[in-house]
């Protein structure tokens, strides 16, 4: 038996999810979508990010996949309940429960939750903040310059900058967009930073066995030059184009 687990995102920033998993369970076959042909998908309405999703899903199942994991805040704030109704068969692993879950363990309570406008309009963490503590102050800033410029490879300090200057006085900022753990060094703000790209690292154990290899397969639905310029980095190798 062998684990195999799928991930998808619009682009890089699932990458950082990836990264975390496949340093921590080298026994798993990964296979890796950024897609990077609907990407960013912060603008896209929910009919779209559930048909970006069932193509991705569809593909995975094909290749005998039955764990998913979404590293993509926007596609799980949109479409997590509705594929879990679709694919009754396949465990669907979404992004936001486990990075609220490290939020709460903080202990910190005034928090500035930044995503992409999708993410943010659902109002999903402040929702799932609240209905564990209903005592802490939840902002939410919707930063959809970020996505473009982290993927273009582009200057995020000034735009991140504007987005956060005038939040003074929170304590924490809970980085609800995979792609954003690529800047969090550039925040310079002495506080609590918790991303939503290692958090998943725990939740997955739950569900792997123990097994002596795997492998990880990377593919981009995008522009390969571009992508693997990033991808390389993060995951010293390269992706292959997939026409999906
Ligand atoms: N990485 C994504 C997220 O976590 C998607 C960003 C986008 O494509 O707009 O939300």
């Amino acid at each position: 038996m062998k684990n195999k687990i799928g991930i998808f995102d619009s682009g890089v920033g699932g990458l950082t999810v990836l990264k975390s998993l496949s340093d921590k369970y080298k026994c798993i076959d990964y296979i890796y979508i950024g897609d990077n042909k609907y990407c960013p998908y912060g603008d896209k309405t929910k009919e779209e990010l559930l048909n970006y999703a069932k193509r991705i899903v569809n593909y995975f199942i094909e290749k005998g996949i039955s764990i998913i994991v979404i590293a993509c805040n926007t596609s799980c704030s949109q479409t997590l309940d509705e594929l879990k109704q679709i694919y009754k068969n396949i465990t669907f692993i979404g992004v936001i429960d486990s990075t609220i879950d490290v939020f709460l363990k903080s202990k910190k309570n005034n928090v500035l939750v930044i995503g992409t406008s999708a993410t943010i309009n659902s109002n999903i963490y402040e929702s799932k903040i609240k209905e564990k503590n209903n005592n802490i102050k939840v902002t939410n800033l919707a930063t959809p310059k970020l996505v473009p410029l982290i993927e273009n490879m582009e200057m995020t300090k000034e735009a991140l900058n504007e987005y956060l200057n005038p939040y003074n006085d929170i304590d924490s900022i809970i980085l609800a967009c995979t792609h954003y753990k690529l800047i969090e060094k550039e925040i310079d703000k002495n506080i609590k930073v918790i991303n939503s790209s290692d958090s998943i690292v725990n939740t997955i154990k739950n569900y792997i066995i123990e097994s002596t290899t795997g492998s990880v397969k990377i593919y981009t639905t995008g522009n390969i030059i571009k992508f693997n310029k990033i991808c390389k980095m993060i995951m010293n190798k390269e992706a292959d184009y997939l026409d999906l």
